[in-house]
């Protein structure tokens, strides 16, 4: 049975869905099953045969968590610690999700070209969030080495607000936006984040660990709006132009800096044979839903 703990957040929604699809016995907790109450947990844990935990909850507010760092490191450190210390107690596992925030975004430049970051790459949060999620990788892995620790970025789908919805309505009420043209990353569809993490629990090879997925290849936050209008007007989700132009960082102050480059290098997750969709051909996929 696989508990996935963040059951109503975006990525826990849709990894609920998923896994149900796949014919897997799923339990869900959010909120009312505090990861930072242990009692709580292993009150929710007693007589179910749990075999991997998934946490999908986080404290996920990067520009707040500047102004609240305490807190977010009691629910992007503690609360995981909480949940690999009872799966290690009931003989189950966890997988954990992170981020490519723990990374500086200031690439590895190889022939002159940005290389991605890879599993085993240092990493050098510039942020609140990213030091409280890379703290929240640490305790995992070094109370549970079974544990699976797995980053992703840019996420967006169909369970909360995320970018693609927020270009959607500006789209729909602007005639012209101006979206970040220098920072670099890969968007990532949470039903193939979800379709990952099936893989890495049920394929009988995958070792413990740190993973990266998102979509394949990158973009600029830019040549993601430009490609959600153009999808978007193609499909007829959007019935006007709007113009998108690009902006700097600088022209785009918010309160966490974000990483310029962060770019995650799929090659070990592809190793184990799990598919990584191309980030445009899975937004088309997601536009469609809609
Ligand atoms: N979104 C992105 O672009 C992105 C990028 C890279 C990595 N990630 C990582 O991906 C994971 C999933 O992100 P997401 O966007 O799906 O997050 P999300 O939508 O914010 O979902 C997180 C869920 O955790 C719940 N939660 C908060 N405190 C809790 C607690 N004490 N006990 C139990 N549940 C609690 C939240 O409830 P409330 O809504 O009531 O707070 C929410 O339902 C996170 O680890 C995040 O760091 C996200």
């Amino acid at each position: 049975m696989i508990w996935i703990v963040g059951n109503r957040g975006m990525l826990g929604t849709e990894l609920t869905r998923y896994l149900e699809a796949q014919g897997l016995p799923v339990v869900g907790t959010d909120r009312e099953v505090s990861f930072l109450d242990t009692a709580a947990l292993e009150t929710f844990v007693r007589d179910k045969p749990i075999t991997w935990i998934i946490n999908c909850a986080a404290y996920t507010a990067v520009d707040k968590a500047e102004d609240e760092e305490d807190l977010a490191l009691r629910l992007n450190a503690e609360g995981p610690e909480n949940l690999v210390r009872l799966a290690a107690s009931q003989g189950a596992r966890l997988l954990h999700i992170s981020t490519d925030y723990v990374f500086s975004g200031v690439p590895y430049i190889i022939n002159g070209k940005p290389r991605p970051y890879e599993v085993d790459d240092p990493t050098g949060p510039t942020g609140a969030y990213g030091r409280t999620k890379e703290a929240g990788e640490r305790r995992v892995m070094s109370a549970a080495p079974d544990s699976i620790v797995l980053r992703t970025a840019w996420l967006y789908g169909a369970h909360g607000p995320n970018f693609v919805f927020t270009m959607l309505r500006l789209m729909k009420e602007r005639d012209s936006i101006g979206v970040v043209a220098d920072q670099q990353g890969s968007p990532t569809w949470a039903r193939d984040l979800a379709a990952a993490i099936y893989g890495l629990i049920t394929k009988p090879d995958v070792p413990a660990g740190i993973y990266h997925f998102t979509n394949d290849g990158e973009c600029s936050w830019y040549e993601f709006a430009l490609a959600i209008h153009d999808e978007a007007r193609k499909l007829g989700l959007l019935t006007k132009d709007c113009t998108v132009r690009p902006l700097t960082t600088d022209q785009y102050p918010t309160k966490a800096r974000r990483p310029a480059y962060s770019v995650l290098s799929k090659a070990k997750i592809k190793s184990f044979g799990i598919p990584v969709p191309a980030w445009r051909e899975s937004l088309v996929e997601f536009l469609k839903t809609l």
